[in-house]
């Protein structure tokens, strides 16, 4: 009993959280779903999924959707593919954007599919050579119709649509096969007719031109992915087979100004919850006299007595710095501890940030909860300043404050254990 309570204890004293409300996640993708038209999803869990932790989310879409639902999980990079697959991850894998030849020859990663976006790409891939080909399970031709990032110009093969058929002769002859053709959307968010349904038509434009050379004896290539979160409430693209979610997949627009306009063209966007909460533990409340200052360089000094909570988190969890706060400074982002906002105050730190707690309502009973060891939370990332709260204070989009919480954060099932 003894070590069970220490390691209880223990685990009471860990850092900062990131917890996970998993059935909102799955019931986020299911209504993005069917907004869209009930087209199967390939959720978008690169960069870590968002900041959320793409080993917890991918292990738990596996157990949560089948194949017909959900035919892949979509990362940017080979590298994060490979991750999952030594976590235990079995899904197939989609690698939307960098991989090397290097990277290819040394896998043993299976059902990982790539995004070809350039001649190079498809130089790259045939140097792989047959024997190595099977490590590729499949590829798609990634068409740029206006992102102007990566991608095959769409006018080019509406021109020479050709050359894009005899690349994809020579892959099938090494055993890669085609599966499909994608796109991205540049504006996404906005009203359709401002640029998506232009990148639609050019997109098809592409396909037909494709469509209009292809000879020989393997069929044209099905598969279709245009739509990211956004593009798909829109339903711009007829016959897209399947589409690529990502922010709103985490119940999370883009910022206030994208959540207002979308949910007012789309009011049934309200059902979407966000999926990641971030908190962190109180490690002390202490008193700071009058004219002391607080944390480095004393940025914040006190104008009477003050006090002040001592919070596990801080930059090198995902706090920006830039937050640190002089006493006559305005408080851009704040702590809620208990339901209550606090401001933050001096430089934020590497692992520990500083906030003024002398007016919370229930100052005394929070003093002795630390004081006896109780975990008492302050929350970041919470439903009082959600992410797109975050990213308006900050300047940013949600995407960036997402990504910004790093490895350090324990992730966890709400309501789970560590
Ligand atoms: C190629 C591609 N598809 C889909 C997505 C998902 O986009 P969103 O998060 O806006 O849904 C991204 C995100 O950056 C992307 O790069």
């Amino acid at each position: 009993m003894a070590f069970r309570g220490a390691a209880y204890k223990l685990r009471e004293m860990q850092g900062p959280v990131i917890e996970l409300d998993l059935g909102a996640y799955a019931a986020n993708l299911r209504l993005l779903s069917t907004l869209g038209g009930a087209i199967p999803l390939m959720p978008v869990i690169k960069a870590n999924a968002y900041g959320h932790g793409a080993v917890i989310l991918a292990k738990f879409l596996e157990s949560e959707f089948t194949l017909a639902d959900m035919p892949k999980i979509c990362v940017a990079r080979w590298s994060e593919a490979e991750k999952l697959r030594l976590a235990g991850v079995k899904w197939p894998i989609l690698v939307l954007s960098q991989f090397s030849k290097e990277e290819i020859l040394a896998s043993s990663a299976k059902e990982i599919f790539c995004y070809l976006s350039s001649e190079q790409d498809f130089r790259m891939l045939l140097s792989v050579g047959a024997a190595k080909s099977k490590n590729v399970a499949g590829v798609y031709w990634h068409i740029n119709s206006g992102m102007n990032r990566l991608g095959l110009n769409s006018g080019a093969v509406s021109e020479r649509p050709d050359s894009l058929r005899s690349w994809i002769q020579e892959l099938g002859q090494i055993g890669i096969k085609t599966f499909g053709f994608s796109s991205h959307l540049a504006r996404g968010e906005e009203e359709q007719e401002i640029f998506s349904s232009e990148q639609s038509r050019r997109f098809q434009l592409a396909l037909h031109a494709l469509r209009s050379v292809w000879e020989g004896e393997d069929p044209f290539p099905q598969e279709l992915h245009f739509s990211n979160s956004a593009g798909v409430v829109w339903k711009l693209l007829k016959g897209e087979t399947a589409f690529r979610p990502g922010i709103l997949s985490y119940g999370t627009f883009q910022d206030l100004d994208s959540k207002k306009y979308l949910l007012s063209k789309f009011p049934a966007l309200s059902g979407l919850k966000p999926v990641m909460q971030v908190r962190a533990p109180i490690r002390s409340i202490h008193l700071v006299k009058k004219g002391e200052g607080v944390s480095y360089g004393h940025r914040f000094v006190a104008d009477k007595d003050r006090h002040v909570a001592c919070i596990s988190i801080g930059y090198a969890d995902g706090i920006r710095r830039s937050l640190s706060r002089k006493i006559d400074e305005a408080s851009k982002l704040k702590f809620y501890v208990d339901g209550v906002g606090v401001d933050i105050i001096g430089t934020v730190t590497m692992d520990m940030v500083l906030v003024d707690i002398q007016s919370h309502p229930k100052l005394a009973e929070l003093q002795k909860k630390v004081a006896e060891g109780q975990t008492v939370w302050a929350n970041w990332l919470c439903k009082e300043q959600p992410a797109e709260v975050h990213a308006t204070e900050l300047g940013t989009i949600s995407y960036e404050i997402l990504c910004d919480f790093t490895e350090r954060l324990t992730r966890r099932p709400l309501g789970g254990d560590a």
